[in-house]
């Protein structure tokens, strides 16, 4: 203890001088990096430069409000704490307002089939980590347009794909480690479309350096001809760490809405009903859950949402939001197949079992948990069933009910055994269920029934139909 005092008075005297000293400088080079950042990405002439000191000059204000503005702070047109964070936060290198490159007009590819190559390589990564990355990054903006991709490995590719320090042969270098992450060109001839990867940066597949995949599809959103978003939500943002970890790879509505505003949605998959002849297919997510004819594949709920399954796709219905999000299955959970057959949600285990064929997988949250797919036969079905229509976990019995064709089995989810004695008749059971069911799940109560178009509303102790509903009728169309 005898040491602490003179530590303290050490403190004092060298503290105590410092303060002044380090806010001048500190000023300095906030003044600096101001300049640099409105520069690079607010559009700033050189010529406005003797105006950035004298930070309460009429057009610095205004950038600075622009700045702020964009990226969702609070707008005081002054250099305060948060947005002098902000500033040194790691991020993409292409710019917030004004164009990357001389190229005017909103660029899109007039084709829907593109080349990717993988020039090269950092060492932070396995190959196959980086190739597989890429992959997913690309699958994620062709889940929700026409656009399709396959890689070469040779020649000229519409988007190049490069890892690279400093200058690196175009006019933006890179700047070592943080800050820029990465840039990538507008649709285009030549360096439109390639993405270029600051190799200063620590590459990771998790969370702990930089996450190559996050980074990886917001570039090729670029490379596809999106400009930056305000939303904080959007794949799209602009920087990097308000995007946690690779759980978060996945784009909001707004990414959807903006990628499809050039490209379209994609093409009606070739088992839907939709004839080819029939004018265009309304936009996934929007018009289409509306349609009175809507019918689901699945449906569970998660975590207090419900989940509403439709091919590659599904809307995800919270109780805080009148209108669903919609989102492709790929972009949550990338094992998952697409046009499962029956989903439920065993709340006190916190997992949602996920059906298609002889097969099912386990997702807890975003995630998806190892071990899957299973046989469906290791729970305990009879080789002649071939897949499962539907399936309602009963919370308070904490049973699952299985739906097949017009049969019915019980599984026992503390004991995880079938239950002896099925399968019944759906319709002895469930008076005024008759119909082959699509889809089902429990909400207050209530069993929640789906076949075709219709829904039927179950109360099992009472043991009949209450509600005869359209099937879509908890979107609020
Ligand atoms: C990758 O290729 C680019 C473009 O040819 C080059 O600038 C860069 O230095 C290369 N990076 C590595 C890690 O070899
Ligand atoms: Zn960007
Ligand atoms: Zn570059």
């Amino acid at each position: 203890m005898k040491n602490l005092p003179i530590l303290l008075l050490l403190c004092v005297a060298a503290c105590s001088a410092y303060p002044l000293d380090r806010s001048a400088r500190d000023e300095d080079s906030n003044m600096d990096l101001l300049q640099d950042y409105l520069e690079k990405y607010y559009d700033l002439g050189k010529e406005m430069r003797q105006y950035v000191r004298r930070k309460d000059s009429g057009p610095i204000v205004k950038k600075i409000q622009e700045m702020q503005k964009f990226l969702g702070l609070k707008v005081t047109g002054k250099l305060d704490s948060d947005t002098v964070e902000v500033m040194h936060k790691s991020r993409c290198g292409v710019p917030d307002v004004g164009h990357f490159t001389t190229f005017p007009g909103m660029p899109k590819w007039s084709k829907t089939h593109l080349t990717y190559r993988i020039v090269n390589y950092t060492e932070d990564l396995p190959r196959d980590a980086v190739d597989s990355d890429v992959e997913k990054a690309l699958k994620i903006w062709e889940e929700v347009t026409p656009l399709t991709f396959s890689r070469i490995y040779e020649g000229e590719a519409d988007i190049m794909i490069t890892f690279a320090v400093r200058e690196h042969g175009d006019f933006f270098p890179f700047d070592g480690p943080g800050k820029v992450l990465a840039h990538a060109y507008p649709p285009g001839p030549g360096v439109n479309g390639d993405a270029h990867f600051d190799d200063d940066e620590h590459w990771t597949k998790d969370a702990s350096g930089i996450n190559f995949l996050l980074v990886a599809a917001h570039e090729l959103g670029h490379s596809l001809g999106l400009y930056h978003s305000t939303n904080t939500e959007a794949l799209m943002y602009p920087l990097y760490n308000t995007l946690k970890g690779p759980a978060r790879v996945r784009l909001s509505q707004d990414d959807v809405t903006g990628i499809q505003s050039l490209y379209g949605p994609p093409p009606a998959s070739p088992d839907s009903p939709v004839e080819p002849r029939e004018p265009e297919p309304p936009a996934p997510g929007t018009l289409a859950m509306c349609d009175p004819a809507l019918s689901f594949d699945a449906i569970s709920t998660l975590r207090g949402e419900i989940l509403f399954f439709k091919d590659r796709h599904f809307w995800r219905k919270t109780f805080r939001t009148l209108v669903p999000e919609f989102h492709p299955i790929s972009s949550f959970w990338p094992s998952l197949p697409s046009g499962i057959d029956a989903a439920y949600e065993v709340t006190s285990r916190d997992s949602v079992f996920i059906f298609k064929g002889n097969k099912f997988w386990a997702i807890r949250g975003n995630e998806e948990q190892a071990g899957y797919p299973r046989g469906i036969h290791t729970l305990g079905f009879p080789p002649t069933v071939r897949k499962i229509d539907a399936a309602i976990f009963d919370k308070e019995k904490q049973k699952t009910y299985f739906f097949v064709e017009d049969k019915y089995w019980r599984f026992d989810e503390k004991r995880q055994s079938m239950e002896p004695g099925y399968p019944k008749q759906i319709a002895e059971d469930f008076p005024g269920i008759d119909s082959k069911l699509d889809a089902a799940f429990e909400s207050f109560g209530f069993f929640y029934f789906f076949s075709g178009s219709s829904q039927f509303e179950f109360d099992p102790n009472a043991k009949k139909v209450t509600h005869v509903l359209k099937s879509n009728s908890w979107f609020n169309c």
